[in-house]
């Protein structure tokens, strides 16, 4: 019998700043019409900007407000999305433009891809989390009973567009979960990185919450680590795009912080939850695996100073149940992938095998 080869595509343009934006006029030329997924809150905080933006498509555009966050990534809206848009009748050269943070394009791109065997997915990523993650790298999701992300695809962008302007009207703490993934990345690539990202914290403490005009000065200074950041996770997807090995060192943080997420019931953003997650894990590493007691202190006091107002507690019990469903998991032991030291780890063997009674002793839950 012949084998057959076949060729997936999944090269993405990535383009960064305002004077890109004709590049997304020229894109839409080789579609029909657009089906616009924004999360709602911030298409009517950014409404004029991005009307002007979707009009350069000079093409028919609707509209589909989602709610913000993981509440967007919900089956049933999905099943009711897709019935609704494919009674309206549908065009293959439709394409769909994800307009929010990582939960709008994980789901948007979810839809991309099931709805006619795949439409292509343009992202305008609104929060540093997912200008650093979600919208970086071809993963699409929804949730279900078993948890968040359980139900996805591998669907490559076609565009994402970078554009500062959306950061400046973050909340605190969503820029705060944006951090946790650029320090995550930080760890796995560039000790130099880790560095930048301490100084940034001393201006952090003065972001406002959104509205105020002093937040986009503080953009200018983020922007540029966003795409340092950037650069080291996609090192790392160039290499592994289907995740077949390197890529699960993404997930450092990612076994404790899901957890830890799924708890809370989604109330803990997603980059905070990974916060708490390394530094649990990191606990781990230092008990069971050799972490380095150096470069623990260093990473572990940073966590702590950007987790101070926060204080998550946990409850073992329930953290475990939610502990042992993670995807990385085998049949029969908990998995965690870990770092060697800052800025680096040891590609052949990053994945721990973990007793679930050893998170039983971090600070999660210890008292005070
Ligand atoms: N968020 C981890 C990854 O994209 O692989």
């Amino acid at each position: 019998m012949d084998n057959f080869l076949f060729r997936k595509d999944f090269s993405t343009n990535n383009y960064f700043g305002e004077e890109s934006l004709p590049e997304f006029g020229n894109l839409c030329s080789q579609y029909d019409n657009l089906l616009v997924f924004a999360d709602e809150f911030v298409f009517s905080l950014h409404q004029n900007f991005l009307q002007n933006i979707l009009a350069q498509s000079r093409i028919d555009y609707e509209v589909f407000s989602l709610p913000r966050g993981e509440d967007a990534k919900d089956i049933d809206l999905w099943k009711n999305l897709t019935n609704k848009i494919m009674e309206k009748g549908l065009s293959r050269k439709s394409a769909v433009v994800a307009i929010g943070g990582g939960a709008i394009s994980d789901f948007s791109g979810f839809f991309a891809s099931t709805c006619m065997r795949g439409l292509d997915h343009i992202i305008f990523p609104t929060t540093v989390l997912a200008m650093v993650d979600a919208a970086l790298g071809g993963k699409t999701a929804i949730n279900n009973k078993a948890g968040k992300n359980m139900v996805g695809t591998w669907h490559f962008p076609e565009a994402v567009f970078f554009l500062p302007a959306f950061l400046g009207t973050l909340t605190g703490r969503e820029l705060l979960s944006g951090l946790g993934e650029m320090v995550k990345h930080s760890i796995l690539g560039s000790a130099e990185l880790f560095e930048e990202l301490q100084a940034f914290l001393e201006i952090f403490e003065y972001w406002q919450d959104f509205d105020k005009e002093s937040n986009f000065t503080l953009v200018e200074k983020i922007f540029p680590l966003v795409i340092s950041a950037q650069k080291i996770k996609m090192e790392i997807v160039q290499k592994d795009p289907f995740q077949h090995n390197l890529r699960y060192i993404l997930n450092f943080g990612h076994s404790a912080g899901h957890a830890l997420e799924a708890l809370s019931n989604y109330k803990l953003l997603h980059g905070i939850a990974v916060l708490q997650g390394m530094r649990t894990e990191l606990e781990i590493g230092l008990e069971y695996f050799n972490f380095p007691q150096k470069d623990f202190e260093l990473i572990v006091s940073f966590l702590d100073s950007l987790l101070e107002s926060e204080s998550i507690k946990s409850d073992y019990e329930g953290f475990r149940k939610y502990l042992v469903r993670d995807k990385k998991n085998l049949k029969k032991s908990t998995i965690i992938s870990l770092p060697s030291g800052l800025g680096k780890f040891e590609s052949a063997s990053f994945l721990k095998k973990v007793d679930p009674l050893w998170f039983a002793n971090t600070n999660l839950f210890r008292d005070g």
